[in-house]
């Protein structure tokens, strides 16, 4: 049927280009001729393993004196890696990993060097971690069904069985603890006082830098972990470190160095994460290229940068617990007042009070909120720093760490979900 569209010359218009047939050729070839951007997008992938590690030489090293004496068949000590986001654990490790692995290969010691991030595929239960480690000697274990202790039993067999010192590198190991309990990792290095010659030791990664604390004294005391910090990069450092990755994804010259020093900057401002840093390349890339120009400009980088932070704040709200999602409604509400100027505790708290009223929230203690701060000042929500000696105790001064065209939006999802 035909629309009863009252402008005649609009419809014979599109009636006209809508029987004209289009060449999806033309379309193929507009893309194929048209500035090309990326030489390798994969290579903006935090998948994408580099072939050069920058500025992490010190923690290369210190890792690898740790476990070069298991080469020796002698035990090691376990680790616990720490660090923020994006800063290189997981990519340093599984390099030490992958060389431990070749040197045990070349004098010919059985040292194996297992990675498992318990992130991933459910590896956060105990039995599934455990039939995985099985799965790694080729035992077959049901999905489920038997009980963990006769999985344990047949590890510890086939390792005296095949003599094998197993180097256990649990990342994201934090999940594991969440969801099973650090029971875990008591179990596991127990499993040495039943081994006769073969051996294990853990390698913890992680981003929670309390994990060490948060663990129960018997497992922290078996543990008794060797612990290496890796600090944020700063910007020259993620400066060297993206010029590396662009060189990889980037035609000559759709990337300046004034572009690759405003990402560092930007990024170095946030805790030094290079996954960021790599997003934020990519996404200017594609508006770039969606734009049809050459090289990426200054403008599609801010753009990019607020879009990615827009996605990112807007994420770890959703995320957040009813009360945590009170408390930064109170941040932004006392910010508010004060032209989104520096707040203090003791005002959000007598926000907080209100609001957690308004929503039915049971009230928490001023310490407790001061907490939910402080874990939003981790995940770079607020910027907080202990001030004085206030009504309530200890009194921080905090300011709403992400930009103010975002901040009308985050107010809204946050009412909305609490509504
Ligand atoms: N020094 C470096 N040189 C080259 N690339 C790096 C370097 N550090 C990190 N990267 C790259 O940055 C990305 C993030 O690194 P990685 O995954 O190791 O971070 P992480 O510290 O394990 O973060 P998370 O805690 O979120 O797991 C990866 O793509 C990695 O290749
Ligand atoms: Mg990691």
């Amino acid at each position: 049927m035909e629309p009863n569209n009252q402008n005649s010359d609009f419809y014979v218009k599109s009636k006209e280009s809508q029987n004209k047939t289009l060449d999806p050729k033309s379309i193929f070839e507009e893309f194929l001729t048209s500035k090309r951007i990326f030489k390798n997008k994969e290579a903006l992938s935090s998948a994408f393993v580099p072939d050069e590690i920058t500025h992490r030489n010190n923690e290369i090293v210190m890792l690898s004196k740790i476990v070069a004496p298991s080469l020796l068949f002698e035990r090691i000590s376990n680790v616990l890696v720490y660090g923020f986001s994006g800063t290189g654990k997981s990519l340093v490790t599984k390099y030490v990993g992958k060389n431990l692995a070749s040197a045990a290969e070349e004098k010919k010691v059985n040292v194996l060097p297992v990675y498992i991030n318990c992130r991933l595929e459910n590896n956060n239960t105990e039995y599934r971690l455990i039939s995985n480690l099985c799965g790694v000697f080729n035992i077959n274990v049901p999905e489920s069904g038997l009980s963990v202790n006769s999985l344990y039993k047949r590890l510890v067999k086939i390792l005296d069985a095949e003599n094998k010192y197993l180097i256990l590198i649990l990342d994201e190991i934090e999940k594991l603890i969440q969801h099973a309990g650090d029971g875990v990792l008591y179990s596991l290095l127990r499993l040495n006082e039943s081994l006769k010659h073969a051996k294990i030791s853990i390698i913890g990664i992680s981003n929670n830098i309390d994990l060490k604390a948060s663990l129960d004294q018997r497992v922290r005391s078996s543990l008794n972990p060797v612990e290496i910090i890796f600090k944020p990069y700063n910007a020259d450092e993620i400066y060297d470190i993206l010029k590396v990755r662009s060189n990889e994804a980037f035609y000559d010259n759709a990337i300046s160095d004034g572009v690759l020093r405003k990402s560092a900057a930007i990024v170095a401002q946030e805790h030094g994460d290079i996954r960021k840093a790599l997003d934020l390349l990519k996404v200017a890339g594609e508006t770039t290229q969606q734009l049809g120009l050459s090289s990426i400009t200054e403008e599609s980088l801010d753009s990019a940068a607020e879009s990615l932070e827009q996605n990112i704040t807007e994420g770890m709200i959703k995320s957040m617990t009813k009360q945590s999602k009170c408390v930064l409604l109170s941040i932004i509400s006392v910010a508010r007042t004060k032209r989104m100027g520096k707040v203090y505790s003791g005002e959000v708290y007598d926000a907080y009070l209100k609001l957690s009223d308004k929503f039915g929230l049971k009230k928490l203690t001023f310490r407790r909120v001061s907490d939910l701060i402080a874990d939003m000042d981790y995940n770079s929500l607020v910027m907080s720093r202990i001030k004085s000696h206030g009504r309530y105790g200890r009194t921080r001064e905090l300011n709403i760490a992400f930009s103010v065209s975002i901040i009308n939006k985050a107010e809204n999802i946050i009412k909305d979900e609490l509504n």
